[in-house]
């Protein structure tokens, strides 16, 4: 795993950023992994922003999203289908044939899942996966738990999550308790991934990434398994590195 550390999350955004366009340059029909959450927004802006100056071209770019809520209207304004097309999908040139984001309303879930998880597979699988990390070390809705689960699943979401994302809905009660996500397995067939971690609220679980502590209950320390990882962490997200000299 390659670990880099910037200044600070404007940093992690702009070194993202220059990630994801170098991916979709080589290659102008990438299949792109994407993450929602806080950590990545200013990395969509600035793919944004390249696109707007004529830097980049989503034309034939493939995207599917890790996860969405379960049971939540698509067109509320928490729902991942609402936050991607607000920070990334409606300012660009993406065709809207080439965005998958799991549907938590389908009315059949369980063929929802192998469906995405076939589709993934059509596309000639993720080129490059990009994630952020849940306070637990969850990736996308990828639990910390016993066991974990390879396909794309429904899951219940921790409380730990749920506190946190609770910020974004106004209180807890009125968030989504479930969620769809790709599994491990998904995530994994990816040919590259991205992990970016933003805050000293993730420095904890990014040590144990970073010292190779695998463990289910941390799903992220799982990427220490994956051939091509690079990890890139403000100096908040990676201040365990100080703690530890
Ligand atoms: C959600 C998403 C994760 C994301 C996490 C981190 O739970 N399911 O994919 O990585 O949030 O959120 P933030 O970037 O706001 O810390």
């Amino acid at each position: 795993m390659n670990f880099i550390t910037v200044k600070d999350y404007a940093s992690m955004s702009a070194f993202a950023a220059r990630f994801v366009l170098e991916q979709i340059r080589s290659k102008p029909d990438s299949v792109l992994g994407l993450p929602t959450g806080s950590t990545p927004v200013g990395m969509y802006q600035l793919l944004v922003n390249a696109y707007k100056r004529g830097e980049a071209d989503f034309s034939k770019i493939i995207t599917f999203n890790l996860d969405e809520y379960y049971n939540l209207p698509k067109e509320h304004e928490q729902s991942y289908y609402s936050f991607m097309y607000r920070n990334l999908f409606s300012h660009i040139n993406i065709q809207p044939e080439n965005v998958h984001i799991p549907d938590g309303n389908a009315i059949n879930l369980e063929k929802e899942c192998t469906a995405y998880d076939q589709a993934i597979k059509s596309a000639g699988c993720i080129d490059l996966q990009v994630l952020g990390t849940g306070v637990n070390g969850h990736i996308g809705f990828n639990e910390p738990a016993e066991h974990l689960i390879k396909g794309t699943h429904i899951t219940a979401l921790t409380k730990q999550t749920l506190k946190s994302n609770s910020v974004n809905f106004g209180c807890t009660e009125q968030m989504p308790t479930n969620a769809i996500t790709m599994g491990m397995g998904s995530i994994f067939s990816a040919r590259k991934i991205l992990m970016l971690a933003s805050g000293k609220n993730k420095s904890q679980v990014m040590s144990l990434l970073y010292k190779g502590q695998i463990t289910t209950y941390a799903p992220l320390t799982l990427l220490a398994l994956h051939h091509d990882v690079t990890v890139v962490m403000d100096e908040a997200a990676a201040g365990f590195l100080c703690k530890s000299k």
